[in-house]
């Protein structure tokens, strides 16, 4: 039985918010009641600022009316750069001794005073070796969750809970697979997140601080084009060597190179720190994820398995909804997670 009512997983996205409302979250075969997105307004990510708050606010109940979403509870997701993971083990500390163990060392790994963030943290396993509990803990600023709280009050909304978009991202794609081993990548506007998961569990994630945006940048100043032709350009010819004498390819795999280097740089922290090789699944997601071969550029890149994710596999949608999945079903991952988060 789940914990959670049905609600609605909102994801804010620094170009777009978007929402699904699932029903039947616990059950094998969950369904889609509704889903949504609207653009968000220039930035309002994370701003404190009172205006700011009031047009994403507005944006979100724009959201609800457009596309007709009647269930009022929500579970949100902060930013992924806006928060700190860390995966840690604690080689002989019993389980009762673990919160105070994980306070006391998360101290070390958080770049901010802990009053000013709140700290959470998730069992992940015990490492026999070590005779070491496995965690990963989380740390939030308080500052940015209460941005977030004020945001949902103001659209007279009810929110349930917070996560993270990597937790969230990491239930969506284990619900879809069935995989418990995978990179996840998503490809947003201005940042990629990166996650990965282990025995089905999220040991590691990471924002990448260069987005599909910066690809549009690139083409505007290749080529001198306005920003609507640019990102014409992207969305058509993609990272493709044989298209347009690979003029574009050219311009965007440095980019995209740019972001494999952070991504091998994760893989390494990763497996310095379990010492386990990483996962060599890995799923795309994000409305970047749909750059024309993008899928084959991350395989060839990283000498891995890469494809699009498929976050609506065993969740029940009816047709009247096919049209807006066919195209662009990879972008709601996040709030698909967010949707199906029963505890
Ligand atoms: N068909 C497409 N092909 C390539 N890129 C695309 C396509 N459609 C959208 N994009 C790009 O995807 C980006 C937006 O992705 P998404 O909506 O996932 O971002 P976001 O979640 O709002 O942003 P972030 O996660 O960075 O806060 C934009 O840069 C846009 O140009
Ligand atoms: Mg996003």
């Amino acid at each position: 039985m789940s914990n959670l009512p049905d609600h609605v997983g909102i994801d804010f996205g620094t170009h777009s918010v978007k929402a699904v409302e699932l029903a039947k979250i616990s059950s094998s075969r969950p369904e889609l009641v509704n889903l949504g997105s609207q653009v968000t307004p220039k930035g309002v990510i994370n701003s404190e600022d009172k205006a700011d708050k009031k047009k994403l606010a507005d944006a979100l109940k724009k959201l609800f009316s457009s596309s007709g979403i009647k269930n009022q509870k929500i579970v949100l997701a902060l930013p992924e750069f806006s928060v700190f993971t860390r995966f840690l083990e604690f080689p002989g500390v019993k389980k009762e001794e673990l919160k105070d163990a994980v306070y006391f060392e998360a101290k070390q790994y958080i770049p901010m005073p802990l009053n000013e963030v709140q700290l959470s943290y998730v069992p992940i396993g015990f490492n026999e070796e070590k005779n070491a509990p496995k965690v990963l803990v989380v740390a939030a600023p308080r500052k940015i969750i209460d941005i977030y709280i004020n945001i949902a009050m103001m659209a007279g909304l009810e929110l349930i809970a917070i996560e993270t978009e990597s937790t969230a991202m990491g239930r969506a794609m284990y619900r879809s697979t069935g995989k418990k081993d995978l990179v996840i990548l998503d490809f947003g506007a201005n940042t990629t997140d990166m996650s990965i998961l282990t025995e089905g569990y999220l040991v590691f994630s990471q924002s990448i601080a260069i987005g599909s945006d910066s690809l549009t940048q690139a083409v505007i100043n290749k080529f001198n084009f306005n920003f609507q032709r640019a990102e014409e350009f992207k969305r058509n010819y993609g990272v493709t060597e044989n298209i347009l004498e690979g003029k574009i390819y050219e311009v965007l795999s440095p980019i995209l190179e740019s972001i494999m280097v952070e991504v091998r740089r994760g893989i390494e922290f990763y497996k310095s720190k379990t010492m386990s090789s990483a996962p060599k699944d890995f799923l795309l997601n994000g409305d970047g994820a749909l750059l024309p071969g993008l899928s084959e550029y991350v395989s060839k890149s990283l000498l891995v398995n890469a494809t699009l994710a498929q976050p609506w596999n065993n969740i029940v949608v009816n047709n009247k909804f096919k049209d807006i999945i066919a195209k662009s079903g990879a972008s709601y991952s996040v709030s698909i997670g967010l949707a199906l988060k029963d505890e």
